[in-house]
């Protein structure tokens, strides 16, 4: 068995895959498109990054090719409907994903909603020049106020147990309900798309991108959330119409946005970063030591899993 691995990462949490198989990976770089489509003929499994695109081309040209495990909850890197078409398997990473990509969503949301990065910016910056005193720099309570979480998968419940711990009433909007017993049990309310970006003070996106998610914040959206509203996106930054996003903040139309990532790269629009209501991270939501760790992890079991049957695997079944 042969596996090829696209990216470069920390080895260790490799140990057991190294062990049992010929496993390459790039050396102090991640592999480009091209290095890993002169490879790919010869491999029975890739382990791919959740920017790295397993498109049909690619897929054509691996005709030993049964699995993909893709580094990430995410797989909209991955052609998955003809991947799955031609009889291979593709998986995901879930489980590790989920806690730490909340915690930044919460961070954005505290961030954006005290002005903390743009305090410190000033301070920094303009020192004893900056308007300090009760009445400067006032914010957003949190507690007591309303987050609606559009995408109520993994990520999104985790969030809303942390806002529900803050004291904020949390909303949700969904491809399908929760269960009632769900809904009480976890504290969340179902709102229709249009209700909730009336009615939130935050709006998180929590939802894979498809072409279903697309731009699922446009101009119209926008125009709906409350002027004092703050848009948070750790998701995929195709959810937004980064365009429109900068028209609404430039007019006013809502309040202020923490992004992690962004529509057009692994970069905002320059607009973006002139402004002080705008909190931008680059695609960090899972970026800690012990979570790149333990997301090999969830690779390797998913590549163990499904070459000896010896444990579970995250199948994705749909695109
Ligand atoms: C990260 O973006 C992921 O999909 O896991």
């Amino acid at each position: 068995m042969k596996i090829l691995v696209t990216y470069d990462m920390f080895r260790e949490g490799f140990a057991e895959l190294e062990r049992r198989y010929e496993v390459t990976f790039p050396a102090g770089r991640d592999f480009t498109y091209e290095e890993v489509f002169e490879r790919i003929p010869e491999y029975d499994v890739l382990c791919s990054m959740f920017d790295f695109p397993v498109d049909k081309a690619l897929i054509d040209h691996a005709p030993r090719l049964r699995l993909i495990a893709n580094y990430a909850v995410g797989y909209n890197n991955i052609d998955v409907a003809y991947a799955v078409g031609k009889g291979l398997t593709v998986a995901n990473t879930p489980d590790p994903v989920t806690a730490p990509t909340a915690n930044l969503a919460l961070g954005l949301m505290l961030d954006t909603a005290r002005r903390i990065t743009e305090c410190d910016r000033k301070l920094r910056t303009l020192r004893t020049g900056m308007k300090v005193g009760v009445l400067e720099n006032l914010g957003m309570p949190v507690t007591g106020q309303t987050l609606g979480i559009i995408g109520m998968g993994r990520i999104g419940k985790a969030l809303a147990k942390r806002a529900n711990a803050l004291g904020m009433e949390v909303i949700y909007h969904n491809r399908h309900q929760l269960h009632i017993e769900e809904e009480t049990r976890r504290n969340v309310t179902y709102a229709s798309k249009e209700a909730l970006l009336a009615t939130a003070d935050f709006v998180s996106l929590n939802a894979p991108y498809t072409p279903e998610t697309h731009h699922i914040i446009g101009e119209e959206e926008l125009k709906r959330m409350k002027p004092s509203a703050i848009l948070i996106n750790t998701a995929r930054g195709t959810l937004v119409d980064e365009h429109a996003l900068v028209k609404a903040l430039r007019e006013g139309t809502i309040r202020g946005a923490g992004l992690d990532v962004f529509e057009f790269g692994d970069y905002p629009l320059p607009e973006l970063l002139e402004m002080d209501n705008v909190v931008l991270t680059p695609h960090i939501g899972t970026q800690t030591t012990e979570t790149r760790i333990v997301m090999v992890r969830a690779v390797c079991d998913n590549v163990i899993g499904f070459l000896e049957g010896d444990r579970p695997v995250s199948r994705v079944l749909r695109p």
